[in-house]
């Protein structure tokens, strides 16, 4: 299929996070994780509830204490401050999903542009000078929404401008916590389209999700944790059949519920 969407976002930074390692108290959440996010990638990461999925988001964008490496580019952001991670080309989502409701879809693209800054709030970010081009909307295809009240969307429709809003900002690499939560068949169906888009334009991404057909079907690469720990990198293919994923997460039941001719990459 050919794609005539626009393609406004050029990045080339490769996230590398190595040994990751957070403990919450006496239990550790993660324990020495590594992956690497090249441009234009997609990795997934998966694995069960409790696994330390979101807190290998929150560790590796400075929400939560870790011990370990990241890096961006050959910048090194140890230990750095949220704000200075999301500044430096980390975006991510979270897994609430939550828009600004009393604004636009344009006005939450407009915050989304905003470089973050500790000192600044929305209302700022609005009456400053930051200003969205619309180039992310036509990538998601949702620049028919722009002018609409970001209250009166579908649950799909919201999962897509809260991906809009965290491009906006420009991320060289884009962590992504459940964006098909919630969704319908056809919508995570939608979604897999603009997520290879986004990566097609350079942009890096981190996919975490439950929907297998989604990860199955749109990542190069997948890892999988469980425990905090990887328990296998991979392809597609491979993570489908690899036993000790299928003991530990898929389960015999996912086998037969992926068609593997389904598994495509463009
Ligand atoms: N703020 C926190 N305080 C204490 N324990 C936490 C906190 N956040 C997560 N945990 C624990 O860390 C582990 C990993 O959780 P989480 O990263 O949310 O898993 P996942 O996203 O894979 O479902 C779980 O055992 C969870 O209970
Ligand atoms: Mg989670």
């Amino acid at each position: 299929m050919t794609e005539t969407l626009p393609n406004p976002l050029s990045k080339s930074k490769t996230l590398h996070v190595s040994d990751l390692t957070v403990r919450y108290g006496g239990v550790a959440a993660l324990k020495g994780v590594g992956l690497t996010v090249g441009p234009g990638e997609l990795v997934g990461l998966i694995g069960p509830n409790g696994a330390g999925k979101t807190t290998f988001i929150d560790a590796v964008c400075g929400f939560t204490k870790a011990d370990g490496q990241v890096r961006l580019g050959d910048r090194d952001l140890t230990g750095s401050r949220a704000y200075v991670r999301a500044r430096a080309g980390l975006g991510r989502t979270w897994q609430s999903a939550d828009l600004y409701d009393d604004l636009t879809v344009r006005e939450n693209l407009t915050v989304g542009a905003y470089r973050p800054d500790w000192r600044r709030t929305v209302r700022e970010a609005l009456r400053g000078r930051a200003r969205h081009d619309d180039g992310v909307a036509h990538l998601l295809g949702i620049q028919d929404l722009l002018d609409r009240p970001s209250d009166g969307l579908s649950a799909g429709q919201r999962k897509l401008v809260d991906l809009a809003r965290a491009l906006a900002g420009r991320p060289d690499v884009l962590l992504l916590d459940e964006p098909a939560a919630g969704l319908d068949t056809d919508e995570s169906g939608l979604l897999a389209t603009r997520l290879r888009s986004v990566a097609r334009s350079g942009t890096g991404v981190l996919l975490v999700d439950h929907d297998m057909s989604l990860v199955l079907g749109v990542c190069d690469r997948i890892v999988v944790l469980d425990f905090g720990s990887v328990i296998a990198t991979g392809t597609p293919r491979e993570i489908q059949t690899n036993d000790d994923v299928i003991a530990a997460y898929l389960g015999r039941a996912a086998r037969s519920d992926v068609d593997p001719e389904e598994i495509t990459h463009d």
